[in-house]
């Protein structure tokens, strides 16, 4: 049986991804930097950066899911070559992009997905909108000071469950029906950070407050714990999105491809409520 090999396996999808295609009884290589060992997978090297670990991570490997480190900003610089490996050997490729990027072609994640479409080789890109994790990853520390200040204004975005996209992209990678496809991936609502913030504090029980500041705030404040400010600027930029309405709208695309509905944010925060109580 051909492997698939999951790059980011230790990351916020990977995780869930890896053990979602074990329990299907797949043959998977799960990669990172580190080859950290997974229960029933075969640990490989890998890191974008390094061309010498491509050839033995793609060894015996017929499809694999791509996603962007979430710490880096070099989109085109880390995904492009893996594309141009996985074309020259007929590997199916499952990309993880971002919801909306579609809407602007100078994107960097749009670029990449143009070259996807173009490679000739079978792919399935998923826009995913915000991880409901976030807020126990990302935000974790802001969530565990009760105090949560972020540049959303009063927008609403339907958060998705990084479990439901791991399902989502196990289910790309194990048939060729969605092959030549592109879906974005939502939860079942919108919601503004403020009922967002509610949902949580219920699950946590204790108080966690959303209070909307402005970009430079925001920069400011993630410089204070250590992050470049390219980096928060990044960030602002994506939030400007939220306070246009265009994370809030609701997509089929979990459904379609799992064939159940996505889990909503209630359900997450009830079952991160340890991590959220901080
Ligand atoms: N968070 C959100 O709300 C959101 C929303 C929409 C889209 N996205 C997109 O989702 C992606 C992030 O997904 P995620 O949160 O599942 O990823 P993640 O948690 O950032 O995990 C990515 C993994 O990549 C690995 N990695 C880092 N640098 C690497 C390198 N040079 N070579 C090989 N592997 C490397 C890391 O593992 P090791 O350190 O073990 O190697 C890490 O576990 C980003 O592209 C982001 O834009 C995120």
């Amino acid at each position: 049986m051909k492997k698939i090999l999951v790059l980011g396996a230790t990351g916020t999808v990977g995780i869930p991804l890896v053990a979602d295609l074990v329990a299907r009884g797949e043959s998977v290589k799960a990669a990172s930097r580190g080859a950290r060992e997974f229960e029933g997978a075969e640990a490989v090297r890998f890191d974008y950066t390094d061309p010498a670990t491509f050839a033995p991570a793609f060894e015996g490997v017929n499809r694999i899911y791509m996603v962007m480190p979430s710490d880096s900003l070099e989109v085109e610089a880390c995904l492009l070559p893996v594309i141009a490996f996985a074309a020259a050997r007929g590997v199916k490729v499952v990309m993880q992009s971002v919801m909306g990027v579609a809407a602007d072609e100078h994107n960097p994640y749009r670029k990449v997905e143009r070259a996807l479409e173009a490679s000739g080789t079978p792919w399935v890109i998923l826009g995913p909108n915000w991880f409901s994790d976030n807020f126990h990853m990302l935000w974790g520390p802001a969530v565990a000071q009760g105090e949560l200040a972020l540049p959303a204004g009063e927008g609403a975005s339907s958060f998705i469950d990084a479990r439901d996209i791991a399902a989502s992209a196990a289910a790309a990678l194990t048939t060729d029906r969605f092959d030549g496809q592109a879906f974005t991936l939502t939860g079942p609502q919108a919601l503004g950070y403020r009922e967002a913030a509610a949902v949580l504090s219920r699950a946590a029980g204790r108080p966690i407050r959303y209070t909307p500041i402005s970009d430079d705030a925001f920069v400011a404040m993630l410089q204070g714990v250590g992050l470049p400010e390219v980096y928060g600027r990044m960030l602002a930029g994506l939030f400007s999105a939220v306070r246009e309405g265009a994370t809030a709208p609701v997509s089929d695309g979990v459904e379609v491809l799992t064939g159940r509905p996505p889990r909503s944010l209630e359900r997450y925060a009830s079952d991160h409520a340890s991590a959220l109580a901080g």
